[in-house]
């Protein structure tokens, strides 16, 4: 059975002294999530990780970005080994806004995700269309290749620490919800997909929903039978409005 989850992408948002001031409610939040049977993490910028883990050790976390090499001359980046020494499990990777504005792509996000599946460690690997691409009605297309690169090297017995989540570019950050349907076809046609890849073991795998998530709508995503759970930007950003996405759940 797989629980849902709701996941804050807080992207670059929040000094460490507003993580810490978030993360001095996680215990409030972390027993609503209880309450409602359900898990909750936020994904910070790196340098509110340590900040986040220390003030409520049992909010999970997850980074927004890694490199796929350990170590090396890559001014800026940050690498599995750094994550590793603070206790994070769980990354982000191929955001649309990482593809968007870094030059992301479906063979870098693979190179990310076999680095992380090597050292133990759990990719929430995003996909989703532009709206161009949605317009074209060539979503399941795009949505295939994404799948298909970036699991390239996927086996099967990696397969259930992946985090799927379908985020539609054309919803991000602009109110323009996707319907719930559309929602639940795209997150059937991503299990279908891994069923095709891994079998039965993709009846485990995580799919989470993103885009323009809030309080007023998480409720019809998560009835959807295929979408365990959100990932959400602005609304995952206050204490209260993230209480709110929780009680909402049900
Ligand atoms: P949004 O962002 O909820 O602000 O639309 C979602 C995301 O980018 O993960």
């Amino acid at each position: 059975m797989r629980r849902k989850l709701l996941f804050g992408n807080w992207k670059m948002n929040k000094t460490r002294l507003e993580a810490a001031e978030f993360a001095n409610q996680g215990e409030y939040l972390l027993q609503l999530a209880k309450k409602a049977d359900i898990d909750i993490g936020v994904a910070p910028t790196f340098l509110s990780l340590d900040v986040i883990k220390h003030t409520c050790p049992a909010l999970r976390l997850a980074a927004q970005n890694v490199h796929y090499a350990s170590k090396g001359a890559f001014t800026g980046e940050i690498s599995i080994p750094m994550l590793q020494e603070i206790g994070i499990s769980t990354v982000i990777i191929g955001h649309s806004e990482r593809r968007q504005y870094f030059a992301e792509t479906n063979l870098t996000c693979q190179k990310k995700i076999d680095a992380l599946l090597e050292n133990n460690m759990c990719p929430l690997y995003c996909v989703g269309e532009t709206l161009d691409e949605f317009e074209h009605s060539i979503t399941k297309d795009v949505i295939h290749e994404q799948i298909s690169v970036g699991l390239a090297n996927v086996k099967p017995a990696d397969a259930n620490k992946l985090i799927i989540a379908y985020e539609p570019v054309w919803s991000i950050g602009t109110g323009k919800n996707a319907s719930k349907e559309i929602a639940q076809d795209i997150c059937h046609y991503i299990r279908s997909l891994l069923k095709d890849k891994y079998g039965d073991i993709a009846d485990e795998i995580q799919i989470l929903y993103g885009g323009s998530v809030k309080p007023e709508n998480v409720h019809d995503y998560l009835l959807m039978p295929d979408v365990d759970g959100a990932l959400i930007g602005g609304a995952s950003l206050s204490v209260d409005s993230f209480r709110q996405l929780i009680e909402n759940v049900h």
